[in-house]
């Protein structure tokens, strides 16, 4: 074929054509000041070429880690090759903290509309949406470790933004709340898993962050390690049990048990339509991101 010809300097433009699983555009770093940006999130975006306000695209908002960038998860994460694939677009927060954690401790990022990094990145998405046009029934998110646990803040304070949040090795929402109104403040206490609940206690907890909130909610699935020292094993039990109290699951009694599911020694739980949790047998810190099942689970496969 043609692509075989041509001089070796265009090969990897001439396979971007043959692929459609390579990342065609560029990551676009966004600094539009219309955007309510609270507490200076960093907002990068990635959209395929193809992508415009005739498609109705879908978005994904993918979280980084400590230490992590924007940049860093866009390239070490798939969910821009697979945005080629699936016509969505991604959004990349990066955090504005030393250390580049995120916030997840203050009242105010605990809170809707609260002023803090979950309203920035709420503010990104109206944005995009507005821009592209996009379809608000295909909004997701998904973050690893304390990405993961911005994830679950992030459907606690904007449950009608979101459709589903994928988890990967986090903390429950609200388990990091710092009573003296610590701002992106670390909560050894949790990290150990030693913050627990009731399914009740932690469903209170998210329907306090949004409180005049009674519609649906977004689906999650929880994935974590047993393997992990980072973020203590405990603290995938404690997150399934908050997600089970607010959908009135019975967090005991799996109404599916799947062993090797998605892959070996994970087992997957499934509490109802709108819960499953993965639990991985001998995996510490983080849970590699499933890409091809993330697709499945916010409907784009
Ligand atoms: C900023 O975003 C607004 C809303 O989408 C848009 O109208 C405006 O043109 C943008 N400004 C720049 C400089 O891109
Ligand atoms: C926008 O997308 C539609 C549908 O895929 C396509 O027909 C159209 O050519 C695109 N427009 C631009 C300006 O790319
Ligand atoms: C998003 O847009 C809606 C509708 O324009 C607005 O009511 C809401 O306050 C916005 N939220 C954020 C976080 O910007
Ligand atoms: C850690 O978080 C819990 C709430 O989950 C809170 O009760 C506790 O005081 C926090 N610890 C610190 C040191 O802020
Ligand atoms: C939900 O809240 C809205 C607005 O406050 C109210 O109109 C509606 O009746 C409530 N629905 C339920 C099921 O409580
Ligand atoms: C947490 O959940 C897993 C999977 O259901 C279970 O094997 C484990 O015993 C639970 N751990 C605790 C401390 O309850
Ligand atoms: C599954 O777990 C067993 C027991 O810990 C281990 O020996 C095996 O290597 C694991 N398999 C894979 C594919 O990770």
């Amino acid at each position: 074929m043609v692509c075989l010809r041509v001089l070796a300097v265009l090969a990897s433009a001439c396979s971007a054509l043959a692929n459609p699983l390579i990342k065609r555009a560029s990551l676009q770093h966004i600094t539009n000041s219309s955007i309510s940006n609270p507490t200076n999130v960093g907002f990068y975006l990635y959209a395929p070429d193809n992508v415009n306000v005739t498609t109705k695209p879908g978005i994904v908002v993918a979280i980084h880690y400590c230490t992590g960038t924007a940049q860093a998860y866009y390239s070490g994460s798939p969910y821009a090759t697979l945005a080629e694939q699936y016509g969505f677009i991604v959004i990349y927060p990066s955090s504005p903290h030393e250390g580049t954690c995120w916030d997840v401790s203050s009242k105010a990022t605990l809170s809707h509309n609260g002023g803090g990094d979950s309203n920035a990145i709420a503010g990104m998405v109206n944005w995009t949406v507005a821009k592209y046009n996009a379809d608000t029934e295909k909004i997701f998110v998904t973050g690893s470790s304390s990405g993961a646990m911005m994830t679950n803040v992030l459907v606690a304070t904007y449950p009608e933004m979101f459709k589903a949040g994928i988890v990967y090795s986090g903390v429950a929402a609200g388990c990091f709340a710092s009573p003296s109104g610590g701002v992106d403040a670390w909560n050894y206490t949790c990290q150990i898993g030693e913050v627990t609940a009731t399914p009740e206690g932690w469903a209170d907890i998210v329907r306090d962050m949004d409180p005049g909130y009674n519609g649906t909610r977004p689906k999650m699935q929880i994935y974590h390690g047993t393997a992990d020292t980072a973020l203590y094993p405990n603290n995938y039990n404690e997150t399934i049990k908050q997600w089970a109290g607010v959908f009135d699951y019975d967090y005991t009694k799996p109404l599916k048990t799947e062993v090797d599911t998605p892959q070996t020694n994970y087992t997957r739980y499934t509490f109802g339509p709108r819960l499953q949790g993965i639990y991985a047998e001998g995996v510490g810190h983080t849970v590699p991101i499933q890409g091809s099942e993330d697709m499945k689970f916010f409907g784009f496969a």
